[in-house]
């Protein structure tokens, strides 16, 4: 296992993900545990991104998302698919970013300070196993270089884990 416990700057986005992603695999390395796996992205995505206030999983579990491994404040344990950004997200299997939460309808509130979010899918091929949710408190927070350098993340937890992924999906 190696982390280097770097805080990125990220001035340069696709830059600073494609570091990022190195240490996410060497952090995966050798380990195919979904919940261990999800707990160390969760961790190291806190520690890496600036301005943020809550990152973290939902698993999908017997049609709905349960809350899995995060870092930041207590958040809600249950969300049907459809409801909120993680809900839209899953049904619709697409990275969603969404600039202020207050403008998006039915976005469930987990932390006041959240203002925009981004909302990207684990997918296994066609399988939805859960999302990968992060929040921060600053509007407009997340834009596409975002969007694909978590897509990157997220791929490569689920390549690690797709051996262990199906009974916490379940
Ligand atoms: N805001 C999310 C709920 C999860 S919390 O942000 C951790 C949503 O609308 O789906």
């Amino acid at each position: 296992m190696s982390y280097t416990a770097r805080r990125y700057e990220f001035h340069d986005k696709p830059a600073d993900y494609a570091l990022l992603a190195q240490e996410l695999t060497a952090l995966l390395a050798g380990e195919s545990d979904l919940v261990a796996n999800a707990a160390n992205s969760a961790a190291l995505i806190f520690a890496a991104l600036p301005e943020i206030n809550w990152a973290g999983f939902y698993f999908l579990r017997g049609g709905e998302l349960v809350l899995g491994p995060f870092q930041g404040k207590p958040a809600c344990v249950r969300i049907a698919l459809g409801q909120g950004v993680c809900g839209a997200a899953a049904v619709q299997r697409r990275t969603m970013v969404v600039p202020d939460v207050q403008k998006f309808p039915g976005h469930i509130a987990c932390d006041m300070a959240s203002r925009a979010e981004i909302v990207v899918p684990l997918l296994d091929g066609a399988r939805l196993l859960g999302v990968l949710d992060i929040d921060s408190p600053r509007n407009g927070r997340f834009d596409d270089a975002d969007a694909r350098g978590l897509e990157a993340l997220a791929a490569l937890l689920v390549k690690a884990s797709v051996g262990s992924a199906r009974a916490p999906a379940g």
